[in-house]
């Protein structure tokens, strides 16, 4: 695990990016794996302006986001899909096919997740992963447990990560869905290579268990340190407690 602190969120963020732009630009049929939430916001925003200064060609790279409400997809106000048309979709030249987000609002939802692991397989699963981390350690939605799925699977949400998703729904946490559809671990750690982005004094805590921590599925962020190929980008903040 290749742990590096940077002064500032957007420098940590700016840091990944830059780590994206090299793998495109030697790969451009780059299989990268997405997330969403407020830390990748800024690393967004350099793939964007990269990609219109000419620094960053899309066209052949195919995305699979991490994770997506149950109930919601395209065109809903909350939905990771749109989160993501927002923030990344809408502004590089990805092919709108080869831009997945699972279908929170597919009426079957076992087809659904049977469907994305098989889209993911047919590419040759992940070349790089983006990983945020939530406050009780989670992955995707790969919430604390006794035990973890290896596969894309349907998920009940803790409290704290409703709250934590709150501000996509008006702040009202009791709007955000109790359950979701996540990429399982298995895949996420089956990925050739992930970045681990964590900013912010309140993912101190468990940005320290994670890296330092015993391996457990009760923080499931621990189990990076059985990959062999991560790199965790951290500000001040969440570093304040290694
Ligand atoms: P955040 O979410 O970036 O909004 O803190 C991270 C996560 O829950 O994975």
């Amino acid at each position: 695990m290749h742990i590096s602190t940077y002064s500032t969120a957007d420098r940590a963020a700016r840091a990944s990016a830059t780590r994206v732009l090299e793998c495109l630009r030697t790969h451009p049929s780059l299989v990268l794996g997405l997330p969403t939430g407020l830390t990748p916001v800024p690393l967004y925003r350099a793939l964007v302006r990269a990609h219109q200064l000419g620094r960053a060609d899309f066209s052949q790279a195919t995305t699979f986001n991490l994770d997506e409400f149950l109930g919601l997809g395209r065109g809903d106000a909350g939905s990771y899909r749109t989160f993501m048309d927002t923030h990344l979709f809408a502004h590089v030249n990805l092919p709108p096919r080869r831009a997945h987000v699972l279908d929170g609002r597919a009426k079957d939802w076992r087809a659904e997740v049977k469907a994305y692991d098989a889209r993911i397989q047919r590419v040759g699963g992940l070349d790089l992963v983006i990983l945020g981390i939530g406050r009780n350690g989670h992955l995707g939605f790969n919430e604390p447990g006794p035990t973890l799925a290896a596969r894309t699977h349907r998920v009940r949400l803790r409290t704290a990560t409703r709250r934590a998703n709150a501000g996509l729904f008006e702040g009202d946490w009791r709007r955000v869905p109790t359950h979701a559809l996540s990429m399982g671990i298995g895949t996420i750690l089956g990925a050739r290579e992930i970045i681990l982005l964590a900013t912010g004094q309140t993912k101190a805590r468990i940005v320290a268990r994670a890296l330092h921590g015993p391996i457990t599925t009760r923080v499931p962020a621990s189990l990076l340190q059985a990959h062999p190929n991560v790199a965790v980008c951290l500000d001040r903040d969440a570093a304040s407690a290694l």
